[in-house]
């Protein structure tokens, strides 16, 4: 890692500029290089996210002191295999990362550091990648209207870019990840709204914006007049055409305390987007349920209950990724069963129409948690987002409904082995509801998550031992005559 004043060679802007005739390049015939990736995840499973670049592309990962992101080293002939990542929200290539960034004492002096800093930046390799990784979505034959048009829920243009394990589609530029502090993307005039893929080579400008992210509190000055001037001396530089909204190319400076990262974006819209159509008010991120997941590591054969699915987030996630267990998903409103239903049907018909014929192992009930028609000790891991109380139910309500949901959930669970993977953010409630329960479950593990600004916890449960419906009484008269006497002893000395 270098830092502020290091000899940084600027790249003119030919150098840099993207060929108009890449569409016939070998997407790993030309020189492989190496580059730094970054990747946004949900905070909290940036170990898991480490392990999974690990498993899958079989690198180490560093894990920034930025809460919430990854970086890593690939070779261009990796890039497809990033995308495939399921763990990561937002990806992007570093142009240059400074771990202590000398800022300024004035905003002034700052600011014209951030416009010199623009021409020093090393930009080739990384705007070789961001090439590249156009060019495979070229060769997908994949083709939207003009980037940065981010779909919405439900709308046809999200369904046209949603992705699953059988087909990666690879975005364009993106933006950056949500929840991040003090974002704001540079705004310039916009007027040329000609698609850059349509223009002929000689007319072609490349369009771009400048999006800063910025944490923490001894900066002299705000993102936005940071993205502005360092967006007006890119733009300078490379002759580029500033635009917030159809831009071709989206520049990332992320700046938290004075660790400064500049970075080129690789996705155009979050990849946690990528199996839900129908959202619902409470939809959970499928990078988070991956790591959820990844949490109570699935089995073959095993049956997976999420019982409060809302709009099945968690276990099509399941069903899609740990394809060998089987998912039932419930929830007691019909319109969050149906919007289940709605979601997995979309996800077969995607699938059905690239001439997969294999289905889902997932089926879906309406069902009151606390009365599940599900016979006892017959579930091996339970994985659900509670209500928290706010967007969902009543903190009031949650002092009845989590020590009922717990105690019917130990009745399904396997004792010794069953786990649970439980989201809340009503902790307070959920830790006395847990020391209620006579044992039926043991904390494993917290992992301490974000969820829509909210401070939450991912706690792993394991199924005790101890049947359910038993007094402690009950199981020591369940004891055989030597049991009861070797515990007396052990009570007695
Ligand atoms: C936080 S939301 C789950 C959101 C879900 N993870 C998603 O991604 O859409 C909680 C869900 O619990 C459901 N719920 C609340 N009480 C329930 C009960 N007694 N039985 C079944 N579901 C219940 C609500 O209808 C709601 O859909």
């Amino acid at each position: 890692m270098s830092s502020q004043g290091e000899d940084t060679e600027g790249q003119g802007p030919e150098t840099a500029l993207p060929s108009s005739s890449c569409t016939d390049c070998d997407t790993t015939g030309g020189d492989v290089i190496t580059v730094t990736v970054g990747a946004t995840v949900p905070t909290g499973f940036e170990h898991t996210a480490a392990e999974e670049v690990k498993e899958k592309i079989g690198v180490d990962a560093r894990i920034s002191k930025d809460r919430g992101r990854i970086y890593f080293p690939i070779t261009t002939d990796k890039l497809f295999q990033v995308h495939l990542l399921r763990s990561v929200d937002n990806l992007f290539v570093v142009v240059q990362e400074y771990e202590h960034y000398q800022f300024s004492e004035s905003k002034e002096e700052t600011l014209i550091d951030l416009q010199q800093l623009a021409s020093k930046l090393p930009w080739t390799n990384a705007l070789e990648v961001w090439k590249l990784n156009s060019t495979l979505k070229k060769k997908k034959g994949h083709r939207r209207g003009g980037n940065g048009s981010k779909g919405k829920p439900n709308s046809e243009a999200h369904d046209a870019t949603a992705v699953d394990n059988e087909q990666q589609e690879l975005p364009q530029a993106s933006p950056t990840a949500e929840g991040q502090s003090d974002v704001e993307p540079t705004a310039q005039t916009d007027t040329c709204s000609q698609d850059v893929e349509e223009a002929t080579p000689e007319a072609k400008v490349i369009k771009f914006r400048v999006t800063c992210s910025r944490a923490g509190d001894k900066h002299s000055f705000s993102s936005n007049e940071a993205a502005r001037d360092f967006g007006g001396a890119v733009q300078e530089f490379f002759e580029w055409k500033a635009d917030m909204t159809k831009f071709d190319i989206e520049v990332l400076l992320n700046i938290h305390n004075n660790e400064v990262v500049i970075g080129i974006a690789l996705t155009e819209e979050s990849l946690h987007r990528r199996n839900i159509s129908h959202f619902g008010p409470t939809t959970l991120r499928s990078t988070l349920c991956y790591g959820m997941l990844r949490l109570c590591k699935p089995q073959a054969s095993d049956i997976i209950l999420d019982p409060m699915c809302g709009t099945g987030a968690i276990p099509l996630e399941g069903a899609i990724e740990f394809h060998n267990s089987f998912y039932i998903a419930g929830d007691n409103n019909d319109m969050a069963v149906n919007r289940t239903v709605n979601n997995i049907c979309h996800i077969q018909k995607r699938r059905a129409d690239k001439g997969s014929a294999s289905g889902l192992p997932i089926d879906t009930v309406q069902w009151d948690l606390c009365n599940l028609p599900i016979r006892t000790s017959s579930v091996d891991i339970i994985i659900t987002d509670m209500p928290f109380g706010k967007r969902m139910g009543s903190r009031k309500k949650n002092w009845d409904l989590y020590p009922s949901c717990l105690r019917e959930m130990a009745r399904v669970s396997r004792p010794g082995s069953g786990k649970a993977v439980l989201l809340t953010q009503d902790k307070k409630c959920f830790a006395k509801a847990i020391s209620r329960m006579g044992g039926l479950w043991r904390k494993l593990h917290t992992v301490w998550v974000n969820v829509g600004g909210l401070h939450a916890g991912v706690y792993l449960l394991k199924r005790t031992g101890a049947l359910f419906g038993q007094t402690p009484e009950d199981v020591y008269e369940s004891r055989g005559p030597v049991e009861r006497q070797e515990k007396d002893d052990t009570e007695l000395s």
